[in-house]
């Protein structure tokens, strides 16, 4: 009977798939190819496909996504709901069915993930576990960030708010972006600060400082007071008429 049932209403989800169906919405399936492909790339542990097909959680939960936004795009709003959430039990990784994501999106591990919904992620990106792409609260309409192409967020990084991660950027694991990163650049630190663009380091002002060779707020005072107190000592002399000598003789 359960699975009389499941199969009218697959029959049924294909009729309403084709009914709808659009150019541009292939890309759900052509994607499919290039999400597996970046888990092999990118995961040296990863075997063979059908592993990665089977059993990898970031995977699954990027696959759902496609078919999530495919029906929040079609106006079926609840049944995207219900995938999203479906998957996010199943693996630990919430992705709002609004979010746009790019081809070859590789979560690792994925527990904890976060993304939300006016996020916008290019190509080739690759996410560790625990990292929210999230607002600070205080926006609305598009709240949160956008990724550019091969960019890289560690280990439970949030990168809060509407603003860019550029091209081929690398956010460090724990750290907090609350403001836009360059294309090339590594940003580090909570809150995050752009460390490198490309290979060069990007010098502080902080940095700059000498930190050593700072000056002794105590003898600048006491020297302060010694030129002081030899100009006094020149004004008494020029009052009483005597002759100048230095402080100390
Ligand atoms: C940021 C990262 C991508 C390296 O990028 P990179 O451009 O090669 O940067 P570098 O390694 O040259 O480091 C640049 C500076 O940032 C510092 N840095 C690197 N990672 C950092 C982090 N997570 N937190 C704070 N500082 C960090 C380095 O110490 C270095 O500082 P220094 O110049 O004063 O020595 C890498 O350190 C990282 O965090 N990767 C995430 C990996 C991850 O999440 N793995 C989870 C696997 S389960």
């Amino acid at each position: 009977m359960i699975i009389a049932f499941a199969n009218v209403l697959c029959v049924c989800g294909g009729i309403f798939y084709w009914s709808r169906y659009e150019k541009g919405d292939a890309v759900m399936f052509r994607t499919l190819k290039e999400d597996l492909d970046a888990v092999m790339d990118r995961d040296p542990a990863a075997r063979s496909r059908w592993e990665v097909f089977f059993l990898y959680s970031g995977f699954k939960a990027v696959r759902s996504h496609r078919k999530a936004n495919w029906c929040y795009r079609h106006n079926l709003k609840f049944l995207a709901r219900w995938i999203s959430q479906r998957s996010r039990r199943k693996t630990g990784i919430e992705i709002h069915p609004a979010a746009q994501i790019g081809k070859g999106l590789f979560i690792d591990h994925g527990m904890g993930v976060v993304i939300g919904e006016t996020t916008r992620i290019g190509d080739n990106c690759t996410l560790y576990q625990n990292v929210t792409l999230g607002g600070t609260g205080k926006d609305h309409g598009k709240r949160h960030p956008t990724l550019g192409n091969n960019v890289l967020v560690g280990a439970g990084a949030k990168v809060l708010g509407p603003f860019t991660v550029g091209d081929n950027a690398r956010v460090a694991a724990g750290a907090v972006v609350l403001d836009a990163v360059p294309d090339d650049a590594t940003a580090v630190g909570v809150p995050a600060r752009v460390v490198k663009i490309g290979n060069k380091r990007v010098e502080h002002p902080s940095q700059q400082l000498d930190q050593i060779h700072v000056a002794d707020p105590v003898s600048m005072e006491l020297c302060r007071l010694r030129g002081e107190l030899e100009r006094l000592q020149r004004r008494v002399e020029d009052l009483e008429g005597t002759e100048h000598l230095p402080v100390g003789k």
